[in-house]
């Protein structure tokens, strides 16, 4: 299984439009950046399968050369599984509308319903190319297919985990809105986890990853009261559903311990001072054997 990091960015990217931050402010001097969170995965090199479907899908899918159009027309994008509803996770579907044939989008019930009612990407989609929205089954692993049910030798499993509904859908009814994956290559063995959104590290995750080859897990602060810190008007970390890194309880401490292979953050918010290599948040990241994701990096399971 081939895994690239398409984006490591949380929602916003770095640099957020609006954010004065240290961060934002070296990314825009440095014009280097991060993409907003996707992941691209594939069994055979050929076909491949979008996790997430961020904003920057366009720039994200011209910058590897697995993922452009193998003829005149058409796409390797075999399928997109969703983690979530949240929008740094799915507008990018909109983007993907002049595809030749319905979209097969995997995701758990709540987000489908979500995405045909509050947040109507697949209402607006059906006057487009259409998706072929396909239920994520809570805890049970399936195979993903391509549009045409041809296997992609990706088996997938998906866990609740601890979240809210997103900020557009406070008042959804009670559903899950929030799942880690497990993908095992079927050929090989490999093992991926991929938990880019979590409020704790609970049992949910602790099946996920245990024994994993890759771990990539939500690195999206720091700290619970980072936000306000930038200036932001917003609710805390723990308040959005973000277990924090650092400090007591934080996933630095936890993660170790869940055996996987090769632990990676993602999903990792501009505000975050991990960011920074100097900083010495990161070399306590660094000291743990944690990665800092970056966008691009691969790994070959
Ligand atoms: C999240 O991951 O918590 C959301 O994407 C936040 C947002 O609304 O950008
Ligand atoms: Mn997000
Ligand atoms: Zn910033």
């Amino acid at each position: 299984m081939r895994i690239i990091i398409l984006g490591s960015a949380a929602g916003g990217g770095v640099p957020q439009w609006n954010c004065g931050c240290p961060n934002c402010v070296e990314a825009r001097n440095r014009g280097a950046g991060r993409t907003q969170s996707s992941v691209a995965v594939s069994a055979d090199g050929e076909r491949w399968v979008v996790l997430n479907a961020s904003p920057d899908l366009r720039t994200q899918f011209a910058a590897h050369a697995p993922l452009w159009p193998p003829s005149k027309r058409g796409s390797p994008i075999a399928a997109v599984v969703l983690t979530d509803g949240e929008i740094d996770h799915t507008l990018g579907l909109l983007l993907l509308r002049e595809s030749g044939a319905r979209l097969p989008v995997y995701a758990p019930a709540g987000v489908t319903a979500l995405l045909g009612d509050e947040w109507p990407v697949y209402r607006v989609l059906s006057a487009y190319s259409g998706v072929d929205a396909r239920t994520l089954e809570e805890g049970r692993p399936i195979n993903l297919t391509d549009g045409a049910g041809v296997t992609l030798g990706l088996c997938c499993s998906a866990t609740a985990v601890a979240r809210r509904p997103p900020r557009y859908a406070r008042s959804a009814p009670t559903a899950t809105f929030d799942v880690g994956l497990r993908i095992n290559d079927e050929r090989t063995g490999g093992a991926f986890a991929y938990v880019p959104t979590a409020g704790g590290v609970d049992d949910s995750v602790r099946r996920i990853a245990s024994g994993a080859d890759v771990l990539m897990f939500d690195g999206t602060f720091w700290s619970d009261d980072e936000l306000r810190h930038a200036g932001a008007d917003a609710p805390s970390a723990r308040e959005m559903g973000h277990l924090p890194i650092g400090g007591p309880g934080g996933s630095l401490e936890l993660l170790p311990s869940l055996g996987a292979k090769r632990t990676v953050y993602v999903h990792i918010n501009n505000t975050n001072p991990i960011l920074s290599p100097a900083s010495h948040e990161r070399k306590q990241v660094e000291a743990a054997r944690i990665v800092v994701g970056e966008d691009g990096m691969e790994f070959e399971l």
